[in-house]
């Protein structure tokens, strides 16, 4: 079959992401957020999560459809989020797109969201054929992933992740306790201009010798967290206004050092002279810079595709699936469930 046409369908957090793809062209990538319900949370709630997809799901498969200029009937096959993610929004998925797929007679592809990710930039407008190997750092509300991509379809190695909370998480919850609102990865970027992000040397997770032997491709962010709480506390024994601009921008620069060192190193100790980065907190302009920067000292190519492709959506499950179908992958037996800790 040559370009395959696909519908992918993603529920694994708060995004309702249903995508459309011809073999390596984009058509339609359309979303439905719960973000908002989520807010005065302070975080996403699994079960409000779930709902959402529940009502969203119809409708934004009729807009991405539509958006497409395709038909359901034309559908060469359907292809969903299996896992990792929340269990009960992953379920919403699966169920709507085992439905579609009986009702329509269309094969269906179970795919690892996280493998989704790094098939994102297949579709991206202006991507060249992406090359593999490939070192991926993947880093959102819920994953901070590493990886060595030898092959997309058939070679992913899981160097490392976090071993606490994701690397946005930790973005949300120290906002939190600066008094800014979720989701706190664009309030923290905003309070930071400015500020110098030598003012406070927050730790590094996980960067110690005696860390490197057991957890040498491992991120931890919670301590960091505790440490900003501490220096947030004592400040404000003292009586003084707290310098904002400089606890935004040291911390961020905590998260960002470790996260960029990590990934080079890997670059590095694999001979993969080229990374990619996606996830909803590449969003992050110092991310980015510092990113860009030292990949382009150390001779490392970097590939940041378009943020609507970064943050979780379902395009880049429906590309994930076509490049399945086109290595000759059997689609799934309708028997899979939704798995939240899929390997
Ligand atoms: O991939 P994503 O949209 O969704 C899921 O995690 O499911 O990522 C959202 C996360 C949130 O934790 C948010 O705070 C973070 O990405 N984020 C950022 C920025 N924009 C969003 N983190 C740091 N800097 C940003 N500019
Ligand atoms: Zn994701």
């Amino acid at each position: 079959m040559n370009e395959p046409l696909v519908l992918g369908i993603e529920t694994s957090c708060d995004e309702t992401g249903i995508g459309i793809v011809r073999g390596r062209t984009l058509l339609s990538n359309t979303i439905a957020s719960s973000m908002d319900e989520h807010a005065r949370f302070g975080g996403v709630v699994p079960e409000v999560a779930a709902r959402a997809h529940l009502e969203a799901l119809q409708p934004t498969i009729e807009r991405a459809v539509a958006d497409a200029g395709v038909s359901l009937a034309d559908l060469d096959a359907v292809a969903v989020t299996s896992g990792p993610g929340l269990a009960g929004a992953l379920m919403v998925g699966v169920g709507a797109a085992k439905a579609l797929a009986l009702s329509l007679e269309k094969p269906l592809y179970a795919v690892n969201h996280l493998v989704g990710h790094i098939a994102a930039d297949i579709v991206a407008p202006d991507s060249e054929r992406i090359e593999y190997p490939t070192i991926a750092l993947l880093v959102s509300g819920g994953h901070t992933s590493l990886l060595h991509v030898r092959d997309l379809t058939t070679d992913v190695e899981l160097l490392g992740e976090t071993v606490d909370d994701a690397a946005g998480e930790a973005f949300d919850k120290v906002a939190r306790l600066l008094g800014l609102p979720y989701p706190g990865g664009p309030q923290i970027d905003r309070a930071a201009e400015g500020g110098d992000p030598r003012a406070i040397r927050f730790p590094r997770g996980l960067s110690r010798k005696s860390d490197l032997e057991k957890h040498r491709w491992d991120f931890s962010f919670s301590g960091l967290k505790t440490s900003v709480a501490r220096w947030v506390e004592q400040h404000q024994d003292s009586g003084e206004d707290l310098p904002l601009a400089d606890v935004a921008a040291s911390f961020r620069e905590a998260v960002v050092d470790v996260l960029v060192t990590k990934t080079l190193d890997a670059c590095q100790e694999r001979g993969v002279p080229r990374l990619l980065l996606g996830g909803g907190v590449i969003a992050n302009a110092r991310l980015r810079e510092v990113a860009l920067s030292r990949a382009a000292a150390r001779g490392v190519e970097v590939r940041i595709p378009p943020l609507s492709l970064c943050t979780d959506n379902g395009a880049m499950i429906a590309a994930l699936a076509a490049q399945l179908i086109a290595s000759g992958r059997q689609p799934s037996t309708l028997g899979f469930g939704a798995d939240s800790t899929l390997p």
